[in-house]
């Protein structure tokens, strides 16, 4: 890859979609039904528009933020995604070390295929991501499991209690479990890169299918192409406040919620003593109509107390994209399809690129907004129509 070929992230997404099987491109790159949340969520950032500030000396800027006394180099992270796999043989490394390298959260997903203890071993400092079910005893055993990995931050994400409608999976043969078709033999077929990098790799190197090895406690987990004993999401749909109130009890670690769309959901969370929320639609994956993250965020930030960790994923695609939400009280915005799709052109060193692109994009556009320390933006540098 020569870097300098990509200049945003809109360059990497062709890339991906070149070289990735329509079915996976579909896969990462959709949404649900009509797919009018996932419009909306780009959509949004033109309602928001800069007031930007002249002479006030732009020569030293920061957009180092901090998070529960942790220092992140850059206002944006790497949100959980699951079956990385497909994009890319052991993307989660990929993912993971790119977010160490340069001083960002990475988030990893529940549905991932890489033991969570070998990744601490080549990149600690990961945040994991939970599709908890609803069951105290597979709970405790999976904080245990977590405690043992010293993970910190657990995200639980609260806005897919059941399996969205996504119909572009089901028109291009994609499913989860994985199964083989003569339509996905045949997308492998148009994508020898993919076939011989991902596909084939996969099998030579690990010598099996990739496994959900992070669920639960389980360890060994299930295949991709399998159905578990229960299900394939273990009775997420029983999980409730009860169990996030138990969880808060049993884990000394930062709780943060995911996929918080109402300023209802963001006090209860603060009231039972969570660390943080993530105002989510899932990037517009879950429930079609759904607000867009953007125009949620305000009311987020209206209902819990000065200074208490409002985040944010969900279109975002450029530094100004970050900025704005940043301006609008967000203390860490995060970004997901962005990411993997470094990760499917260019691996580590892709992602790597795509940080660089949107840190560099950041840092420009403080300067051009007139305030040099991205901790300093607020309302007073925006205009909401
Ligand atoms: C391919 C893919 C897989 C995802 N898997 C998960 C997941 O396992 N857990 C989760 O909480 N969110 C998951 N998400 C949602 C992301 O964490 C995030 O909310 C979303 O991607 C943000 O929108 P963006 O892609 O426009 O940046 C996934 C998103 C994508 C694109």
């Amino acid at each position: 890859m020569r870097s300098d070929e990509f200049l945003s992230v809109a360059d990497f997404e062709r890339r991906a979609q070149a070289v990735l099987p329509r079915c996976v491109f579909g896969y990462v790159n959709g949404g649900t039904e009509d797919c009018l949340t996932l419009a909306a969520n780009r959509a949004a950032f033109a309602d928001v528009q800069f007031r930007p500030r002249g002479l006030v000396g732009v020569a030293a800027r920061t957009q180092a933020v901090r998070l529960w006394g942790r220092d992140y180099a850059h206002p944006f992270g790497i949100a959980p995604m699951g079956v990385t796999a497909m994009c890319r043989h052991r993307c989660e490394a990929d993912l993971a070390r790119a977010a160490a390298a340069a001083g960002i959260p990475f988030v990893l997903s529940g549905l991932s295929t890489q033991p969570m203890e070998q990744l601490r071993d080549v990149a600690p400092g990961f945040w994991y991501q939970g599709y908890i079910p609803g069951d105290r005893d597979v709970i405790a055993q999976l904080l245990q499991r977590l405690r043992d990995c010293a993970v910190e931050v657990l995200v639980v994400t609260i806005d897919t209690p059941i399996g969205a409608n996504r119909e572009n999976n089901q028109r291009n043969g994609f499913t989860i479990p994985f199964r083989f078709s003569s339509r996905l033999l045949w997308d492998g077929i148009c994508h020898p890169r993919w076939s011989l990098d991902v596909f084939a790799r996969t099998l030579l190197a690990d010598r099996q299918i990739p496994r959900f090895c992070n669920v639960t406690a389980d360890t060994r987990g299930y295949a991709i192409t399998e159905e578990p004993q229960g299900g394939f999401r273990q009775g997420r749909d029983r999980l409730d406040w009860s169990h996030l109130a138990w969880m808060r009890e049993a884990w000394p670690g930062r709780i943060v919620l995911k996929g918080v769309a109402h300023p209802q959901d963001a006090e209860r969370a603060v009231q039972l003593g969570l660390d943080g929320v993530i105002v989510s639609n899932h990037g517009g994956r879950q429930l079609d109509g759904a607000q867009a993250a953007l125009a949620a965020l305000p009311q987020v930030v209206a209902a819990v107390p000065a200074g208490y960790p409002v985040m944010v994923d969900g279109g975002f695609r450029r530094g100004s994209d970050i900025l704005k939400a940043m301006a609008l009280g967000a203390a860490m915005v995060f970004l997901g399809r962005p990411m993997l799709y470094g990760a499917a052109v260019a691996g580590q060193e892709g992602v790597a690129r795509v940080i660089d692109i949107l840190g560099a994009e950041v840092d420009r556009n403080l300067a051009l907004l007139g305030c040099p320390d991205v901790n300093d933006l607020d309302e007073a540098f925006i205009i909401r129509s």
